[in-house]
């Protein structure tokens, strides 16, 4: 394994691996590394000569100023995560000047309706900082393949649609989502959760397989009333959405199509701490 801090020193590692006419492969990530990022690691090294593993909180995606002042840093372990992986990973872990420049401008993109609803709705300007740092990660790793898992699942569809924007010739590969054994899903958040918290995370989880269980039916409506009244008075959780969406156009529905595929979505806070999890309904 190698890391580069500077922007030069990874380009010219990237320039000499295109040169020998090898694969990249790129897994960006904000760092507190868990097995769900280490699984798309292993994707990624499977099929591809090199790996590049980006870590970089992303000023430009927080929506949220004390969210990203609170988001986890923890570069060592993180590194020693990834040293026996592979010779062939490389590590890029750039301050905000190297991948922005001076000015840390952020694009504007039509993502085709994808970037209104949910994480969007609820996160003004996220997709744009996110679509913003992944065309300069893009530009830097010149990646065969990115790797993303489908705990952001609407961030995937955002990628998938930002390649096709910009015209990259970036194959992008989505990944399943690594649950803790109680259901919870892996997150770098959940550092940030008391550990009562973490005791009844579960239910997070349990809801959407619930869901899961009564799609076709229970109707929709009758499905978001259930989630309401799940988390209804709860000490811990406090819903913030819960939505079924169309999976490739990520539009909420009122009612199940039978030929379309579809995803239940839901966001809760834990104090102050914003967890999402979603799951495929059939
Ligand atoms: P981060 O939250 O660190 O996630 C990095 C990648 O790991 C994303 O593709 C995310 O979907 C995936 N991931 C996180 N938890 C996972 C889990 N439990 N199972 C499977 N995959 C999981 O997503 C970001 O960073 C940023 O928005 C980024 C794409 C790096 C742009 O800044």
């Amino acid at each position: 394994m190698r890391l580069h801090e500077k922007r030069q020193d990874i380009e010219e590692d990237v320039a000499r691996i295109l040169k020998e006419k090898k694969s990249i492969g790129f897994v960006p990530t904000m760092g507190a590394l868990h097995e769900g990022h280490i699984a798309l690691v292993k994707n990624a090294l499977a099929n591809n000569d090199y790996v590049i593993v980006s870590i970089f909180v992303n000023p430009t995606q927080f929506n949220n100023s004390s969210d990203l002042v609170k988001y986890p840093r923890t570069l060592n372990s993180d590194l020693k995560l990834l040293s026996d992986t592979s010779p062939n990973l490389i590590v890029f872990a750039p301050a905000p000047i190297e991948v922005y420049g001076v000015n840390q401008s952020v694009l504007s993109y039509d993502f085709d309706g994808l970037e209104h609803v949910m994480e969007g709705e609820f996160r003004p300007g996220h997709f744009d900082g996110v679509g913003t740092v992944l065309k300069h990660l893009f530009q830097i790793t010149s990646p065969t393949r990115a790797y993303f898992g489908e705990k952001d699942f609407q961030q995937l569809q955002i990628v998938r649609k930002l390649v096709s924007i910009e015209n990259l010739p970036i194959k992008i590969i989505g990944c399943p989502i690594h649950r803790h054994l109680d259901g919870l899903a892996m997150s770098s958040r959940n550092k940030r959760l008391k550990d009562v918290e973490k005791e009844n995370a579960s239910l997070i989880y349990s809801v959407l397989q619930e869901v899961k269980s009564h799609f076709g039916t229970k109707s929709v409506d009758e499905l978001k009333d259930l989630v309401a009244e799940r988390f209804k008075n709860n000490a811990f959780f406090k819903l913030e959405y819960f939505q079924i969406a169309d999976s490739n156009t990520l539009q909420p529905i009122l009612e199940r199509k039978n030929d379309c595929k579809y995803r239940a979505f839901i966001a809760v806070f834990a104090g102050e701490v914003r967890l999402i999890d979603n799951i495929a309904l059939n």
